[in-house]
């Protein structure tokens, strides 16, 4: 595990409050949650059905959409708001492609601190670490992604279902101007990989989800198209654009999710010019 990850003492894990990681770990069939996940995993299941497709969708967005960047080229890749480990993990869909691939996860749940042997696991010729640390900070995270990756070379940058739990306040964590550091950060030849909740598929539904998370004590932010695609201001959208996470260069499994009913969470793949 990199730097001082190995020499705090680990996090308390809080049992007391649901954690994202957790909730999402349930509705992915997971063992690593606690009652007061369940509990309002399957309280936002009971208002909003399509949860649990929704989680796998974005699992098999992810995998697609690092297998692309991966086939074009990329061999360094950042993934923050890792979450708990389900196989098969972005290192192993990006090593499967090219073994010498670099990846760095970072998270800021003391759970997927647990797990993150799990998550080690990679290659013999490529690299993979973890960073426990939050995304609001810019210059840590970069710090500690740099003792793994080259910054003057192009990195597969993403954040897969998580800026739905950052707000756009200025004087908050303004998840735009966060965003941007993060991709100025970047060599050209880039990629952003992000997906995120939005209200337009299913309103009702989605206000509900957000309501009991709120209520849940984790912020909850769903966004519009409008919304979502000012994340990739300034980059060229690879296709089809931005779109329903199942839609993005759908496999079979994807049109067969899709047939399922709608999964309000847009998806997208850019690069930096
Ligand atoms: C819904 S899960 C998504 C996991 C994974 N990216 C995926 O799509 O399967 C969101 C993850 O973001 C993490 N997260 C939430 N807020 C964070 C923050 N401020 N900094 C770093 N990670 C955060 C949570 O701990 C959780 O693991």
């Amino acid at each position: 595990m990199a730097g001082s990850d190995t020499d705090a003492p680990p996090p308390r894990i809080d049992t007391s409050r649901p954690h994202p990681a957790r909730v999402y770990d349930w509705w992915l069939g997971g063992k690593d949650n606690y009652p007061v996940d369940e509990e309002l995993a399957r309280r936002i299941l009971a208002v909003d059905g399509s949860v649990l497709r929704g989680a796998r969708a974005n699992r098999r967005f992810m995998q697609r959409a690092v297998r692309t960047v991966a086939e074009a080229g990329i061999r360094q890749f950042l993934d923050i708001g890792t979450g708990i480990p389900t196989e098969p993990n972005l290192h192993q869909v990006a090593q499967q492609v090219a073994p010498e691939s670099r990846v760095v996860y970072a998270d800021n749940d003391p759970i997927v601190l647990r797990q993150a042997q799990a998550l080690l696991r990679g290659s013999a010729e490529g690299g993979t670490t973890y960073a426990h640390a939050d995304v609001r900070d810019v210059d840590t995270l970069l710090a500690r992604a740099a003792e793994s990756l080259d910054f003057t070379r192009p990195v597969a940058l993403s954040l897969v279902a998580l800026t739905h739990y950052l707000d756009d306040e200025p004087d908050g964590d303004d998840v735009y101007g966060l965003l941007k550091r993060y991709v100025d950060a970047l060599a050209p030849g880039s990629h952003l990989i992000l997906s995120q909740v939005t209200p337009d598929l299913n309103p009702e539904a989605v206000g509900k989800a957000a309501e009991h998370f709120r209520r849940g004590g984790t912020p909850f932010h769903p966004r519009s198209l409008a919304g979502f695609a000012r994340f990739f201001e300034g980059l060229e959208l690879l296709g089809p654009g931005l779109i329903p996470v199942s839609g993005w260069r759908p496999e079979p499994q994807d049109v067969a999710l899709q047939a399922e009913g709608i999964v309000p969470v847009y998806a997208g793949v850019a690069r930096k010019a």
